[in-house]
């Protein structure tokens, strides 16, 4: 037989097939193509499999795992902020509008240095690829040069990066050390950054994309909003900020726009089915059918929610909606840069709020039923979801989806998952693996059929 595959894998994986439910393909080949496609999966009675399996096992093109190791999609990481990890773990006790001007802004002005620039950048990528995340959609600074340099970075280390220029060129709500000199040079920056990054990305396998990024309608001016949904039109971008995160930011956008900001953002041109809001946790029922029939994704931050949000996002029920909702660290507001430790928040939190906290209330007012996420849905969100919400065929293992994968290793010594039923579940499986593994569990991270990380 003839080699049609570039490379071959054999093993069991776990896929979303809906919100709700989990497929397991158990010990399959999984066929790839040059590009990193998965081009057909064969299952154990498939006529073919003993024929490719003998073809290929033993070859550079063939890699089986191990008892005990499964493939699970990469991670998607819908919402961080890339300069933020210099200070993840800190000051999460102060409200999002003095976090921004005592810590944040100061750190993010620093990001005009490009060696310190390089320094964290560097280490954020590694860090997520460890961590699974296969794919970033990244909020950088206002700087253009330092903004591209992530991009690079992204793509030398062969991570699925997503980099927006922040745009906050407001006077008066910005600081005078860090804000875009003017409207015009906030526009032009954006414009020449979407143009590298466009470039930059025909030299990589995996693909880089420029973000249209208007930090949050406080930071900008209704100029700039309306001048970078035009640039999005024109060059056909991703779109991404924060929506409705807080009570002091959805307050402040009624009191300036006479409207929420979810209609506001619309009548910038900055709904599409390529826009990606953080947080959306307070979404009237009109702004939620605006995300459905734009196709606006939420970027869904369960963790950064419970410092900064003042609610706990309702996702059951935007799901419900056909929103679709992908998971974010949003680094630093949320300090863990892993998306296991989301998709765990996700559940806690989503139990919260349908139980309720105040335990002085009668137990049918605490709540608000209905409200529960699986962690089904959590692993959806992270993986399936997060792909639907970039209308890239990324986030599940099934043909024609690109081999973005993390390698879980449940027999890893220093952290070994504590299975002592060798009957148990497959999705019994998935869950413990969900929710008690370790960075240390992941043992290879693959992007686009290129091994980007390796446990030594
Ligand atoms: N709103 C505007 N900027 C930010 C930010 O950096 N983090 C969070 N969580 N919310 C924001
Ligand atoms: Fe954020």
């Amino acid at each position: 037989m003839d080699h049609a595959y570039a490379k071959v894998f054999r093993g069991t994986a776990f896929t979303s097939r809906s919100p709700q439910e989990v497929s397991v393909w158990e010990d399959c080949l999984f066929c790839l193509d040059e590009e990193g496609l998965i081009r057909r999966i064969l299952k154990p009675q498939d006529p073919d499999y003993a024929k490719v399996l003998e073809s290929y096992s033993g070859t550079d093109s063939f890699l089986a795992l191990a008892e005990g190791q499964y493939f699970l999609p990469g991670f998607i990481d819908l919402h961080i902020h890339a300069p933020q990890w210099a200070q993840a773990g800190t000051a999460m006790d102060i409200p999002l509008h003095d976090w921004l001007d005592t810590y944040t802004f100061p750190l993010e002005s620093k990001f005009s240095d490009l060696a310190f620039a390089r320094k964290v950048y560097e280490n954020l990528v590694v860090t997520l690829l460890a961590n699974g995340t296969t794919t970033g959609l990244y909020f950088a600074t206002i700087h253009k040069e330092a903004s591209y340099l992530l991009a690079q970075i992204c793509a030398e280390k062969g991570q699925r990066g997503l980099v927006g220029k922040v745009v906050m060129d407001d006077r008066e709500q910005n600081p005078a050390y860090y804000r875009d000199e003017s409207t015009e040079a906030a526009l032009a920056d954006t414009e020449s950054f979407i143009q590298l990054v466009q470039k930059l990305s025909k030299t990589t396998k995996q693909g880089v994309y420029p973000v249209v990024t208007p930090r949050f309608i406080p930071s900008c001016t209704d100029a700039a909003l309306k001048g970078l949904g035009e640039l999005a039109k024109k060059y056909d971008t991703y779109i991404q900020s924060h929506c409705s995160e807080s009570d002091w930011e959805h307050n402040y956008v009624h009191e300036r726009m006479h409207n929420s900001d979810t209609s506001a953002l619309h009548e910038k041109g900055l709904l599409s089915d390529k826009s990606v809001m953080a947080h959306a946790v307070f979404l009237s029922d009109e702004d939620a059918d605006l995300f459905a029939e734009t196709g606006t994704a939420i970027a869904h931050c369960p963790i950064s929610n419970v410092f900064f949000s003042n609610g706990v996002l309702p996702a059951a029920r935007f799901t419900a909606l056909g929103i679709d909702i992908g998971l974010g660290t949003d680094i630093s507001g949320g300090f863990s840069p892993s998306l296991f430790d989301n998709i765990r928040q996700a559940v806690i939190s989503s139990r919260m709020l349908e139980e309720g906290v105040d335990p002085s209330l009668p137990a049918a007012e605490r709540g608000l039923p209905h409200s529960r996420i699986s962690a089904n849905e959590a692993f959806y969100y992270a993986t399936a979801g997060g792909g639907q919400s970039l209308s890239l065929p990324i986030g599940r293992l099934q043909e024609n989806y690109v081999w973005d994968v993390q390698v879980i290793d449940v027999n890893t010594p220093t952290a070994k998952l504590p299975l002592f039923d060798d009957g148990i579940s497959k999705e019994d499986l998935l869950h413990k693996i969900l929710y008690l593994s370790r960075p240390e569990n992941i043992r290879e991270v693959w992007v686009q059929g290129v091994c980007v990380h390796k446990r030594t």
